[in-house]
């Protein structure tokens, strides 16, 4: 169970809410982030960076809404033989996810699959759950999701793990007010503390806090059973204040990470000249 800032949400509350939700997600998801969830959708995909034929995994993917998005920008590009793995806990969600992969015409090219973020080694027959190998993605994506793990970190290692080295991890979510972003600081901070963090993002999302992630997904390091020990190469860590129309809403951060050895990273950040471990 996981408490942050005082208030719990376990993966039980967090999949009855998201019960409760599926139907009418789509609208409430549109409203609640001024549609710019579908910008940030279709910004995943641009800096997942792929080449034709890659397969990508989206975690916490819900109702499909982000693989809809990222074939756009996918087609544009040219890449008409990318396979998505559209991954999420919840049947409700997954159910609506099938019709509308079907609606958009994407059912040869994505599967949609039921499994738990925190374990994607879990193999539950009875349950259904995946599992997946070692390296086995070029790109996992994770839009909006986060926020709804029960424990984030059991959830980087496996994003970690999944991808294939050089793979890139993509992640985006809010972020609470940082100062320089917004004219009122005091009053957005104030909103975000006493409303958005302790009541509309646990109570309608099911959403913890989600800032820690812009600062766990650079730590995050695993090793394999070679014991090889494997990071993320920090690509893009941006915080953004989203603004519509001169009022400035939402904050959002945004991570891209590409898997790399650790002593490729610290080879890489050691000043010239600096001894290496493999000096
Ligand atoms: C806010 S929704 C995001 C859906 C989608 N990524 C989007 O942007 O619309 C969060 C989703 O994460 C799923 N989720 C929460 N914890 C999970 C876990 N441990 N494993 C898999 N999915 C999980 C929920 O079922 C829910 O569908």
């Amino acid at each position: 169970m996981s408490k942050e800032r005082g208030y719990f949400l376990d993966a039980k509350t967090v999949d009855t809410i998201y019960s409760r939700r599926a139907k009418r997600y789509e609208f409430f998801h549109h409203l609640f982030t001024r549609n710019r969830d579908t910008v940030w959708r279709q910004e995943a995909a641009w800096l997942a960076s792929l080449k034709d034929f890659s397969l990508v995994l989206d975690l916490c993917a819900g109702v499909g809404l982000s693989a809809i998005e990222y074939f756009k920008v996918w087609d544009y590009q040219g890449l008409k033989n990318i396979h998505v793995t559209a991954l999420d806990y919840n049947e409700k969600m997954l159910g609506v996810a099938k019709r509308k992969i079907s609606e958009a015409g994407l059912e040869d090219r994505v599967t949609l699959v039921r499994g738990d973020v925190m374990d994607l080694k879990k193999v539950d027959k009875d349950e259904g759950f995946a599992s997946f190998d070692d390296q086995s993605f070029d790109a996992v994506m994770c839009v909006c999701g986060i926020g709804g793990i029960e424990q984030s970190q059991p959830a980087y290692n496996e994003m970690l793990r999944v991808l294939k080295e050089g793979g890139r991890l993509i992640a985006i979510d809010l972020h609470n007010p940082v100062p320089g972003l917004h004219k009122f600081l005091s009053v957005q901070k104030w909103i975000w503390d006493k409303v958005t963090s302790p009541f509309l993002l646990p109570k309608i999302w099911g959403w913890k806090n989600p800032t820690s992630m812009i600062e766990q997904l650079p730590k995050t390091e695993i090793t394999d059973s070679s014991n090889t020990k494997w990071r993320f190469e920090v690509l893009n860590k941006v915080v953004r204040q989203e603004t519509l129309m001169s009022f400035s809403a939402l904050v959002i951060s945004i991570f891209a990470g590409k898997k790399i050895k650790t002593d490729l990273l610290l080879r890489n950040i050691a000043p010239e000249g600096a001894p290496t471990e493999n000096h």
